[in-house]
């Protein structure tokens, strides 16, 4: 079956000695929990918390990778440069990747396949924006995110993916999907995939919820019998609360 995940997305924070004071604390106040836990810090903190944490049962993940191989690409990180100081999964298509550094479908499912391809575990992002809510929408753009992205994919890829999604107007605006919202999205997603790949692929995928969750909502949200844990963005950043978050699943 599925595992559950608790995942912490620390996006563009924390200095080297911040997230080595982050780390040392989660794994110090780590509950005994059968969740796998991870947290995503920046590509320069990467290698120190993998260091940190090598004691730990608390993976550290990446936020973002490039798909090519090697070569002249300024700025980018490769899947190699990843897997070399132990991180093996990543992060793939957060909606911030996507609204502000142009990231299109198109280029997400390249980035998919060059993490599968190095055996990397991909943790694929998705989830409609407010105004697609507001009119209705959702369903069928959080369909064509994972057809475009994803379904070229033979099924053997499945076992190496997790699902994200991440409604747009709920991240780091205080506002959360309901626990019903969750479910309906999630109950949807694994239907779409048990249509394309099959009920034992559909069945067998962690589908995560992320936006705003809390301490105060955690437990709610994963309670859904679709929803297998969340990605937490800014309540991961503080000890406690990821650590309640964690607890609630
Ligand atoms: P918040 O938890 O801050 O809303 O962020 C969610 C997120 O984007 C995680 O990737």
């Amino acid at each position: 079956m599925r595992n559950n995940i608790v995942a912490g997305n620390w996006k563009m924070n924390k200095t080297m000695s911040e997230t080595e004071a982050l780390v040392t604390e989660l794994a110090a106040m780590l509950p005994n929990t059968k969740a796998e836990v991870m947290v995503a810090p920046a590509f320069v903190n990467l290698a120190g918390a993998v260091g940190s944490l090598s004691n730990s049962t608390i993976e550290v993940i990446a936020q973002n990778m490039y798909f090519a191989e090697s070569g002249a690409y300024t700025g980018e990180i490769s899947a190699d440069m990843l897997l070399n100081i132990g991180v093996s999964t990543v992060i793939i298509g957060h909606s911030e990747r996507r609204a502000y550094f142009g990231e299109t479908d198109e280029i997400l499912a390249k980035k998919v396949r060059a993490a599968l391809q190095k055996n990397m575990r991909v943790m694929f992002c998705f989830g409609e924006e407010l105004g697609d809510r507001k009119s209705g929408n959702h369903f069928k753009v959080v369909e064509s995110q994972l057809q475009n992205a994803l379904f070229s994919l033979d099924a053997n890829a499945w076992p190496h993916l997790i699902l994200a999604y991440e409604p747009v107007w709920a991240i780091g605006t205080g506002e959360t999907a309901s626990p019903e919202q969750a479910q309906e999205m999630h109950g949807f997603i694994r239907e779409t995939l048990a249509q394309k790949y099959g009920s034992g692929i559909a069945n067998a995928v962690s589908i995560l919820y992320g936006g705003s969750v809390k301490p105060s909502n955690a437990a709610e949200i994963f309670s859904k019998p679709d929803v297998d844990g969340g990605l937490i963005g800014g309540a991961s950043l503080v000890a406690n609360d990821f650590i309640a978050i964690i607890k609630a699943i």
